[in-house]
């Protein structure tokens, strides 16, 4: 299956579906808002095509998700892949991808969407906390969630102690839930995502 991710750092979810050989995914290109994200050189390291579009360049989000669109329709993705994508996308943009826009969210959704997940988890003195991966619609973090990952949360902890364990977990979640994708049996029905034909 053809897909392309977006990112806008360190890349290291955008590493492990590289990494994950058994997806039958080929990542046809990888597109940063920053000029400066990690991911980029990973992404070239594994010899797929990058892309830089800084959202500083345009005037209005809708603008900014035209010129991005045009980049991913350039090669017709089945899957696009949000991977640590820190930028809000308008609502035209999320109908386009609809059912084959995928985003990996470091909380427990639909706890703490948004940003600073784990200092807030920490502060609102949660047992637990985690990773969740959803489709994307125009709500915010709001889509059909398909699979969770949960974590404890310890006394000790601290926000980067606390977002290392989940990292750790996305790593783990995001690649099997795009397998299910890319075989197949992960689909966006009505409001609900489906795996095998049954709600999640
Ligand atoms: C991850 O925690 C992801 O869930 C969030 O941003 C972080 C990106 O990390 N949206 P990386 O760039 O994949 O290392």
């Amino acid at each position: 299956m053809n897909g392309v991710v977006l990112i806008s750092g360190n890349g290291s979810n955008l590493q492990s579906i590289i990494d994950h050989s058994a997806i039958d995914l080929d990542i046809k290109a990888v597109i940063s808002n920053h000029a400066n994200a990690y991911g980029l050189k990973r992404a070239e390291r594994a010899n797929i095509p990058t892309h830089v579009l800084s959202h500083k360049q345009f005037s209005s989000r809708e603008e900014f998700d035209q010129a991005l669109s045009n980049i991913i329709d350039q090669y017709k993705p089945e899957i696009v892949i949000l991977a640590g994508f820190m930028r809000i996308l308008g609502t035209e943009f999320t109908h386009q991808y609809s059912g084959k826009m995928l985003n990996i969210h470091p909380s427990l959704l639909p706890k703490f969407q948004g940003l600073n997940t784990h200092q807030r988890a920490i502060e609102a003195k949660e047992n637990q906390h985690g990773v969740s991966v959803h489709f994307v619609t125009e709500q915010l973090d709001g889509g059909p969630i398909i699979a969770q990952t949960s974590v404890d949360v310890i006394d000790t902890d601290t926000t980067e102690s606390l977002a290392k364990r989940v990292l750790l977990e996305e790593h783990k979640l995001f690649p099997k839930v795009i397998h299910w994708f890319t075989q197949g049996r992960l689909k966006l029905e009505k409001n609900h995502a489906t795996l095998d034909g049954k709600v999640l």
